[in-house]
């Protein structure tokens, strides 16, 4: 099999699908491996460090999707609506593409890669399974950005994160509240620890109390009845209008008295829920810091536009979009061994396994044979399955 890695084309993008360090664990499984030229360079991977460990260099991207039976993608078309399209006629019918395809948020996508009669895997449906840990690629990019949303906060905060006793006085460390703790909120609340804050978080999930307990945080025990809060997946469910506002009423308090508001909170195949309202924004002190990691999706502040700083009442409302991406050298790292890992885990004596036994292969195919195949996705597009709950069996 020959695994090919183009540079990504999505505006702005520098992190890589696969770094040099997991060549040799794909030729060690029979493959060969075409790198178009420049593909890992804005990530921190130069052509020759692709060479060294055995890849070839490919001059043109026309060139690796004409050669390759198996395409790593980061963005693939969904999860990179403009770019993503140009590659659509560089697909060969019966080749192999693994990425991020958004599937479930931009389904009809997924109809013009089926079109192409590729086989499509989309690593942001993998299972969040113990077997599956290595290959969760959300679970990396949300890791990289819970760390890079504190080192932003700490660069746009006018004061400094630790305590510090000085000859010219006591400095009072921050106090910094996270909201919303799964993977991209625990790895805030390590940051922003290590840097020395004083930290406190919520979530609706009564299991996380624990978790951010053992980070050496405060959880914000809040009078309120989350109930059966976690889905048989570990994901949060969506709570009622009538629970938010008194989530937000109890919560008013806590976020005026912290220096740095750090919002991840997501329901999946929701509208990200509004935690933090105009007014509360108002009661902060000036000079205050909010990052919203759901921007994207509608925002957990009132006040956040994705992609944009707003500023009100002395408070930065950082809207951010794509800090995995800011990050690209570890992103790429970990991205690289999330795909790689989840490649080999699909092969079997260098042929692809369609085992649809195997949960990881069901969940993460989404188009075979000119068809989607991916029963979520099908719902989503509104049609009936051919098989209910076979997913990947076509
Ligand atoms: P996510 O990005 O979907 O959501 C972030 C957090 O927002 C969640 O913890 C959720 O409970 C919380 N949230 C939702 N509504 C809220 C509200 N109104 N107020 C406060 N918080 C609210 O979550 P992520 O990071 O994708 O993780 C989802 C789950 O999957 C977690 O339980 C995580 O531990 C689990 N997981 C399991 C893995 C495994 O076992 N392989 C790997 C990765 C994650």
């Amino acid at each position: 099999m020959i695994v090919g890695v183009v540079k990504e084309n999505f505006p702005g993008e520098r992190r890589v699908a696969l770094i040099p360090a997991s060549v040799p664990l794909l030729k060690k499984a029979g493959c060969e491996v075409l790198v178009e030229t420049g593909a890992g360079f804005e990530a921190g991977y130069p052509d020759p460090t692709y060479e060294q460990k055995g890849a070839t260099i490919v001059s043109s991207r026309d060139e690796v999707f004409a050669r390759s039976d198996i395409l790593l993608h980061l963005l693939g078309l969904g999860a990179n609506q403009d770019r993503g399209r140009d590659d659509l006629p560089r697909y060969r019918p019966g080749q192999i593409a693994l990425g991020f395809f958004r599937a479930l948020g931009a389904p009809e996508t997924v109809q013009e890669v089926a079109a192409t009669g590729i086989t499509a895997f989309a690593i942001e449906m993998l299972p969040r399974i113990t077997r599956a840990q290595s290959m969760d690629a959300l679970s990396s990019m949300a890791t990289v950005a819970g760390y890079k949303a504190v080192v932003i906060a700490a660069d746009t905060l006018r004061r400094m994160f630790p305590m510090m006793m000085t000859a010219a006085g006591t400095i009072s460390p921050a106090r910094v509240l996270v909201l919303g703790v799964g993977v991209a909120g625990l790895q805030a609340i390590a940051t922003a620890r290590r840097m020395g804050a004083v930290v406190s978080a919520f979530d609706v999930r009564p299991a996380v109390k624990e978790q951010v307990q053992s980070l050496g945080a405060k959880f914000v025990e809040l009078p309120l009845e989350s109930g059966d809060a976690e889905d048989t997946g570990g994901y949060a469910k969506a709570q009622g209008e009538d629970f938010l506002r008194r989530q937000r009423e109890l919560m008013a308090r806590v976020v005026a008295e912290s220096d740095v508001v750090i919002t991840t909170a997501n329901v999946p195949g929701r509208k990200a829920p509004v935690l933090v309202t105009a007014d509360m924004v108002e009661a902060m002190t000036p000079g205050s810091v909010i990052i919203d990691l759901a921007a994207e999706r509608g925002g957990n502040c009132e006040l956040s536009r994705a992609g944009e700083v707003v500023t009100t009442h002395g408070v930065s409302i950082v809207g951010a979009v794509n800090l995995a991406g800011t990050v690209p050298y570890h992103a790429s790292q970990m991205y690289s061994s999330n795909i790689t890992t989840l490649l080999l885990h699909l092969l079997k004596d260098g042929q692809l396994a369609m085992d649809s036994s195997d949960e990881i292969t069901r969940e993460t195919l989404i188009a075979r044979g000119g068809k989607v195949v991916h029963p979520r996705v099908l719902e989503a597009l509104g049609i009936p399955s051919e098989v209910p709950g076979d997913s990947g069996r076509s």
